[in-house]
């Protein structure tokens, strides 16, 4: 997380909106590596994963959450130095009017951290966890209509990214997680997978979904869990 942790600290106790933040992986993953933030606001339309964690940085009066919708902002023009988006590209539905509000509310100077899993077939049984998890969520997901893709490949992330966004690469890396993945807990993983399925308790598939986590958790149980692939793109305001 070296690369991640010197971009941080190029700025100035930097103000932080972190989009489709869920429960707030990635906010906790700017924490780990660098605290001299004076804000992180993360926003999400998912209220289930917010209140799940909302009470994960109750005692870090600079973490803030919002119900909110990228597309439907109102910070004005210029409010962060930096803006990230976790695992969240293949959840949007207008890509390109997601980039243009993006740059709209960085600072000149200031960086979009677009983070995202990608789709490989070099996976350990850790990492594999995290695959499972991920599908899981698109079917849950798909079920509520809600729109999640499969992973993407690195070829369509940097397809979005060319043809959709205003701002150049100025970096790109692979997301090295390990240090990060020891804090995760089996409870954690737990928690996510029941969240997940109590958005499907009135499903008539609900039987099914219910036999697919237990089979999940099993998996969690047996191998532990490490996050699989992620690319890790930095792209700067002039
Ligand atoms: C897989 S989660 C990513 C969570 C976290 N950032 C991470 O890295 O693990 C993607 C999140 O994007 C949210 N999302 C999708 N469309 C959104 C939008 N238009 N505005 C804000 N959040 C959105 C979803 O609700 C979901 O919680």
């Amino acid at each position: 997380m070296k690369e991640l942790k010197s971009y941080l600290s190029q700025y100035e106790n930097p103000r932080i909106l972190d989009i489709g933040t869920g429960k707030g992986d990635f906010i906790a993953m700017i924490d780990y590596v660098y605290q001299d933030y004076s804000e992180i606001i993360g926003i999400d339309i998912v209220d289930y994963l917010l209140e799940m964690d909302e009470s994960a940085f109750e005692n870090n009066p600079k973490i803030k959450w919002m119900d909110l919708d990228v597309l439907e902002t109102t910070f004005p023009k210029n409010s962060f130095d930096i803006i990230s988006l976790s695992n969240t590209l293949h959840h949007i539905k207008d890509i390109k009017s997601m980039f243009n509000q993006m740059v709209e509310m960085l600072k000149p100077g200031g960086i979009i951290i677009l983070s995202e899993l990608i789709s490989s077939n070099d996976l350990s049984e850790k990492q594999i966890s995290h695959q499972l998890l991920h599908s899981f969520a698109a079917k849950i997901d798909h079920e509520l209509n809600k729109v999640h893709s499969q992973i993407f490949s690195k070829e369509n992330v940097m397809q979005a990214i060319e043809m959709y966004s205003p701002l150049p690469v100025d970096a790109i890396w692979e997301l090295e997680t390990k240090s990060f993945d020891e804090e995760i807990t089996l409870e954690d993983l737990y928690r996510l997978v029941d969240g997940l399925l109590k958005n499907v308790k009135d499903s008539p598939k609900f039987e099914q979904y219910k036999e697919e986590a237990i089979a999940i958790k099993d998996y969690l149980q047996e191998n532990g869990f490490s996050y699989a692939t992620t690319i890790c793109v930095v792209l700067k305001k002039q």
